[in-house]
């Protein structure tokens, strides 16, 4: 079971700005229709997803984090210059290495900082933005970008109708500083790891257990590969127990929170989340039927559409909420800053 012990530094870490990108191409469920044995109903039915947006070839992880990192810092109105440091959440780098971190500092043009990635699948988000927070509340920096990027039209089999009508390409970054007060900001969170899950939900090649080659390539094992049912009912079950133990711990309920920010998966698996912590649906924020499941940009974007439906207020109490591949599980809990 993985950390369950509050912060108590004086210093805390607040989200100061959100920016998010998605490439301009769509990916209609009627287009998917054309490709595969699938139909717009049973997309939207199973799934909540209408059309989901996929780059042109040649544009990577890198560009869409440099896009929504613009858009985030120009609200916030600095320079890339006072970064410190870089975190780019991604199971889709622009290359096994370098980290996609090092392409986006010198894309964004930031003159002075470390960064490195951090592969936790679809909880590769909030495990970062607990990163940087931990550097924030430290004292070690002042200012941290966190990025969520993937581009999963990279690792999908167009022909596999289980997988391909899931999955988008987006990418979503936050700013952290430290806080004035103890108000406001990252107030806590329990996340975990199951890699007793690894089996039903991976891309089996391309790693130093299964390096390239012509076997991996024609047995599609550099694809997502994903078992569904299994994989919903885990998440169904750990994003409300998980979110129950953080909530319970601050003495909360569901009914103290101001708005839900949850990992875009299924749109049945969030609002099953979000009736087990007695959450109406106006506090849930859910874009999957625009975007799909961008894996490390679902919540970045999500909190950039929450913003922008003025659905989300300084002061608000706000989970964020993730289940992914590993398994990964993240739960965070804060109050919003702007
Ligand atoms: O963020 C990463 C974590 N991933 C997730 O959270 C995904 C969680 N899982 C899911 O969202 C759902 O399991 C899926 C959307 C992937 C699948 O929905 P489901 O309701 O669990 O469907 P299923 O896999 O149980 O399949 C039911 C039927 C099958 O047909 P039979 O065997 O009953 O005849 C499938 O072959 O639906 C069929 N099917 C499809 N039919 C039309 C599967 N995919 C499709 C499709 N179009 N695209």
């Amino acid at each position: 079971m993985s950390l369950t012990l509050k912060p108590r530094n004086s210093v805390r870490a607040k989200i100061s700005s959100v920016g998010s990108y998605v490439p301009p191409r769509l990916l209609t469920n009627a287009d998917l229709a054309k490709m595969v044995s699938t139909s717009d109903e049973w997309i939207t039915e199973r799934t909540g997803i209408r059309e989901r947006h996929i780059v042109d070839k040649g544009v990577a992880s890198s560009d869409l984090g440099v896009e929504a990192a613009k858009i985030c810092l120009a609200r916030r109105g600095i320079d890339p210059s006072e970064i410190e440091v870089i975190i780019v959440a991604t199971v889709t780098p622009d290359m096994a290495f370098p980290a996609t971190a090092c392409l986006v500092q010198n894309k964004l043009g930031v003159p002075h900082a470390w960064g490195f990635d951090l592969s936790a699948a679809c909880s590769g988000f909030p495990y970062a933005l607990q990163v940087g927070a931990k550097l924030v509340e430290s004292g070690a920096h002042k200012k941290v970008l966190v990025i969520g990027a993937d581009v999963m039209s990279s690792i999908i089999d167009y022909t596999d109708r289980s997988t391909c009508i899931i999955f988008g390409d987006g990418a979503g970054a936050v700013l952290l500083e430290p806080c004035e007060g103890d108000e406001l900001g990252l107030i806590d969170y329990f996340h975990e790891i199951d890699g007793s899950g690894a089996p039903v939900l991976n891309m089996p090649a391309g790693g130093s257990l299964l390096p390239p080659s012509h076997a991996t390539v024609d047995a599609k094992q550099h694809f997502v590969h994903q078992d569904g049912a299994a994989v919903y009912k885990f998440a169904v079950r750990k994003m409300s127990e998980n979110a129950e133990i953080l909530l319970t711990r601050n003495g909360l309920t569901g009914a103290d929170l101001g708005c839900f920010i949850p990992h875009q998966a299924n749109k049945r698996i969030i609002l099953s989340t979000a009736e087990r912590l007695g959450l109406p649906e106006d506090r849930v924020i859910i874009n999957i039927d625009r975007y799909g499941n961008t894996t490390a940009g679902t919540i970045p974007l999500a909190m950039n559409t929450a913003l922008e439906e003025g659905r989300l207020k300084k002061g608000d109490l706000v989970l964020l909420a993730s289940v992914g591949a590993g398994f990964t599980a993240a739960t965070t809990l804060l109050r919003w800053e702007f």
